[in-house]
């Protein structure tokens, strides 16, 4: 939600933030916007994309070593030229750029209005510089203080990088609950909201943490709290690479990384599982294992994709598990006054590891006492900071807005954790175990056949690409996968499409089924595969089409779909796991072929970091 870099150095500015703003496109697309300065501090900014930016200033002399740059993903203000961060004082000497939202904002503005500040945009960060302007003004204090004083009178969530026209070799940055990294280099500093467009650079970086403030010079790093103590900053070693950041010959990233899978559902069970020995090993929780064995209820707070996750890993805990799993929207959980205590285990998912409402249910439970596990992809991001354990899924960088592989390295977590704790609490048997982890051993190469169904995908694709609706139906650990097909399926090509418990749907969506519509059934030969057949044959008499999900030589549910897609047989845990793999691809190419734009689909962000 919104992607913040700069760069202070020996090198031109300009190519580092321009190349670091097309790598956190994917946190918005509204718009984008450059500050330099060389003598005299420059901006520029333009609605639309970076690529947009980028033809607006191609005949123009981009000169300076001192730079900043941001992609927007509006919050406060329309998409426009004059809401484009970055924002500058009344005296046009200082300018920031921000990502987050400063929620007293409307005070403040109020408070400087009324002393004859001008603002020139409808955002909430304009107001932000217009108050450190002013704190300089009245105090006549430097601009590091007045920039802490600011920020210890703003409520809200801020990652800000500000520059000042006089001072040409100074970035300030400061976060609260919005991603900050600091790259380190030798003679030369970057900051950016991760670390992609850091990596090329350097190694080095450190993770600045909530209510700090880095003031940066090409010599010099110094860090302080908010209270003005300095802090040690602590420095990192990046284990991104620089190729998982490229398209790696696909013509989108969503593609690449749907055909990921099979790696990063490999990469995500390393090391963690011995089939033989039928053990499963957690280091990230292992400290846990006693609180895991007498727990009596596991709350799962997650938001989109990852929420459905958190659905899958519902039914695998307490199927395998024994133990109670309630999964809530976190942006519900905080705002309902949830009965929590110390005994409660709260397991937050979040590929980002910084969306805002995920967040904010964990401050909630931490709070009052719950232990907290975080299941996230991005190392080193806020939720894993903020967790007393968790366990990294290792998918790699998820590029494309909808996720894919995250979700399916989010379902492999859960179905380990399901394990590893039904091992600790002795609700398996150890056959039982030997036999599940040999089979989840395999599932990488039954998702690489479920690739296989791609041509077959297409076809069907184009038979439905004009449909206005669709429905998804599954049951069981199948429902969570059909609301996920459901969603890949609006949020890339915009039809509405709506998941439903098989079941369900007798109980008023089959009203919407007539010959227009199109309905995703997953019907794996698991327990519900007669009760799913019924509910196949529900749609089919009402003129509704039939797109079955199929376990390999089906040839029942075949005589009845109009489509079947075959995916290979596994038992009944890891059908998520490969029945997610048709959907992803229907949804993709499906949006392929209407035109839209699937690695950024309009009005989405791959991080909302605001609530
Ligand atoms: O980074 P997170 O997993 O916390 O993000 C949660 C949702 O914003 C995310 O899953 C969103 O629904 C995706 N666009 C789904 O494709």
């Amino acid at each position: 939600m919104c992607g913040i870099v700069g760069y202070v150095g020996y090198r031109d500015a300009y190519p580092i933030v321009i190349k670091g703003l097309h790598r956190l496109e994917y946190r918005g697309y509204d718009s984008a916007g450059i500050a330099l300065l060389d003598e005299e501090l420059k901006i520029y900014k333009k609605a639309g994309k970076v690529s947009d930016l980028e033809s607006h200033v191609k005949d123009i002399d981009m000169v300076g070593s001192l730079g900043m740059g941001h992609t927007r993903w509006a919050t406060h203000g329309a998409p426009s030229d004059r809401n484009s961060h970055p924002h500058q004082s009344g005296n046009r000497k200082l300018s920031i750029i921000h990502n987050g939202i400063i929620e007293n904002y409307a005070v403040l503005k109020e408070t400087l209005l009324a002393k004859g500040h001008v603002f020139m945009s409808d955002t909430d960060t304009e107001v932000l510089i217009h108050f450190v302007e002013d704190i300089q003004q009245e105090t006549g204090l430097d601009l590091q203080d007045a920039v802490r004083i600011a920020l210890n009178k703003v409520v809200g969530a801020y990652a800000i990088v500000i520059m000042s026209a006089d001072e040409p070799d100074l970035l300030i940055a400061a976060r609260k609950g919005s991603p900050m990294v600091i790259g380190v280099g030798e003679g030369e500093y970057f900051v950016a909201s991760d670390a992609t467009p850091i990596v090329e650079y350097t190694k080095n970086v450190i993770y600045l943490n909530d209510n700090e403030i880095a003031y940066i010079r090409r010599n010099d790093l110094l860090i302080k709290n908010i209270d003005n103590t300095v802090q040690a900053p602590y420095i990192q070693r990046l284990e991104l690479q620089l190729e998982m950041l490229e398209k790696g010959g696909f013509e989108h990233f969503m593609l690449k990384e749907i055909y990921e899978q099979p790696r990063s559902i490999h990469d995500c069970m390393r090391g963690r599982i011995y089939p033989q020995e039928g053990k499963v090993q957690l280091g990230g929780i292992k400290e846990y294992t006693e609180k895991l064995k007498n727990i009596d209820r596991i709350i799962i707070v997650a938001c989109g994709t990852s929420w459905h996750a958190g659905l899958v890993g519902e039914y695998l805990i307490e199927e395998y598990a024994r133990v109670p799993v309630e999964v809530e929207y976190a942006s519900e959980f905080r705002y309902r006054n949830p009965i929590i205590s110390e005994k409660d285990l709260v397991i937050a998912i979040s590929q980002s590891g910084e969306t805002a409402d995920t967040m904010a249910a964990l401050e909630l439970a931490k709070e009052k006492g719950a232990t907290i596990f975080g299941v996230c992809n991005v190392v080193g991001a806020s939720i894993p900071r903020l967790t007393h354990a968790g366990v990294y899924t290792h998918a790699g960088p998820e590029i494309g807005v909808a996720s894919t592989k995250a979700f399916t390295a989010q379902v492999t977590v859960l179905t380990l954790i399901a394990f590893y704790t039904a091992q600790q609490r002795g609700t398996i048997t150890q056959s039982k175990l030997v036999e599940y982890l040999t089979q989840l051993n395999d599932i990488p190469q039954l998702v690489e056949k479920a690739l296989k169904a791609n041509d077959r995908i297409v076809e069907i694709a184009s038979e439905f690409k004009n449909s206005s609706n669709c429905l998804f139906l599954g049951r069981g650990s199948s429902f969570p996968v059909a609301l996920e097909g459901a969603l890949k399926l609006k949020e890339i090509s915009y039809i509405h499409a709506e998941g439903y418990p098989a079941a369900e749907m007798k109980h008023g969506p089959i009203a919407l089924i007539d010959e227009n519509m199109p309905v995703v059934v997953i019907a794996t030969k698991h327990s519900s595969y007669e009760k799913v057949i019924s509910n196949i044959q529900e749609v089919k008499a009402r003129g509704g089409h039939i797109i079955a999900i199929v376990t390999e030589g089906d040839n029942d549910v075949r005589a009845m779909a109009d489509y079947v897609i075959e995916i290979p047989e596994t038992a009944e845990p890891f059908v998520p796991l490969v029945a997610t793999i048709p959907l992803q691809l229907l949804a993709y190419h499906t949006a392929v072929m209407r035109g839209c734009n699937v690695d950024q689909p309009r009005n989405l962000a791959k991080s909302v970091t605001v609530e």
